[in-house]
């Protein structure tokens, strides 16, 4: 199969993608060396690394990483791979002094330097200097910790832009996990990115979303490496029928949804944050995390409205899941060949396709 593809930067005479971008198992191999080795991947939240002695294990794309809270305070990440013969130097999460790998007992400090081999007198031009964990590029922002395997990638603080400034008027220390939700998708990860970054779709395919959105005024802006969808909440009106989920914002309050390439999504309503994590599974199954930050879950008011809003998200998420599905099935059918973008709707999801053409080429 060939899948070069020259897409045409001028989004009103540009054709998407050929269906081998999202059918062929060579692409995803492809993918994780071009795109997710070398952009910020959400790997943990940050209350798990709060204290010193703090670690976790986490799988990034099939990558395995340890994240580490040093005695110095600082957070360290590695990729969890004994420099001996590759064991697991740590497994879940919890606190510790030193990593210890689980094959022959090699001892690691936080801080990655290796420690102890033991049994390994006589062994010539052996330096324990040179055998620590290979550190790995690691940031933060609010209650999320990313890492990046480039070394020559941008800061996450550049790939984030403005996006920490616009909502600074959320109070990230206020908000606490309180759902966490996978989605199997037997599609592709591209077909849910390219889903998610067009509100086209909405009429058709989310009635009930149709109804809390002011569909004329949604829009997509994009930038370097995001894009953000203005989706105001339609005015409730006093004959409107019962069942609207979603308030109208009153005064400065804001609704954010942002989309930082490749595979993040982070949404904001007053009060709540919700993130998604993108995780291709194979070339034609994808993992979808949701997690859902609540600022003061505890009172009974509180709480009905943040059900209401997880099942509202899981209703759409479903609706979302069985459109991808299809798509997937009729990309594998073999007789779609290329399609076009709407100009008004669509510039997102060609924004997302010229920045994995980017990101492939280099
Ligand atoms: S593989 Fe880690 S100690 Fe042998
Ligand atoms: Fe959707």
């Amino acid at each position: 199969m060939d899948n070069r593809f020259i897409l045409d930067p001028k989004l009103a005479s540009a054709s998407t993608p050929p269906a081998n971008w999202y059918i062929d198992p060579a692409m995803l191999i492809h993918e994780r060396e071009k795109v997710f080795r070398r952009t910020w991947q959400y790997a943990a939240s940050l209350d798990l690394l709060t204290f010193p002695g703090n670690y976790a294990a986490v799988d990034i794309n099939g990558i395995p990483v340890v994240l580490v809270r040093g005695q110095d305070g600082e957070l360290r990440a590695f990729y969890n791979v004994c420099r001996h013969r590759a064991g697991v130097v740590a497994h879940g999460c919890g606190n510790r002094k030193s990593l210890q790998c689980q094959y022959h007992g090699w001892l690691y400090g936080l801080d990655g330097k290796l420690r102890n081999a033991p049994e390994f007198d006589g062994v010539e031009n052996f330096n324990k200097e040179d055998f620590g964990l290979i550190p790995i590029r690691v940031g933060t922002w609010g209650p999320f910790v990313f890492v990046n395997m480039d070394a020559s990638a941008p800061p996450l603080l550049d790939v984030l832009g403005n996006i920490p400034v616009e909502t600074n008027s959320l109070d990230f220390s206020t908000l606490r996990k309180v759902e966490r939700r996978e989605y199997v998708v037997n599609a592709n990860w591209k077909v849910y990115i390219d889903n998610y970054l067009e509100g086209y779709h909405i009429p058709i395919a989310h009635p009930g979303l149709f109804k809390e959105v002011d569909y004329d005024k949604y829009r997509v802006d994009t930038f370097r490496y995001y894009s953000s969808q203005y989706a105001p909440i339609r005015p409730v009106r006093t004959e409107d029928p019962a069942g609207r989920v979603f308030t109208e914002l009153i005064g400065d309050e804001q609704a954010f949804y942002y989309w930082i390439f490749p595979n993040f999504m982070f949404n904001t309503y007053p009060g709540n944050v919700q993130i998604n994590i993108v995780v291709p599974v194979s070339h034609n199954k994808t993992n979808v995390i949701f997690e859902w930050y609540f600022a003061d879950p505890g009172t009974s008011e509180a709480w009905k409205n943040l059900q209401d809003g997880i099942a509202f998200s899981d209703n759409v998420q479903k609706e979302d899941m069985t459109l991808c599905e299809d798509v997937q099935r009729n990309l594998e059918a073999g007789v779609y060949k290329q399609g076009r973008y709407s100009v008004k709707r669509e510039n997102g999801v060609h924004h997302f396709h010229s920045l994995m053409q980017e990101y492939l080429d280099k």
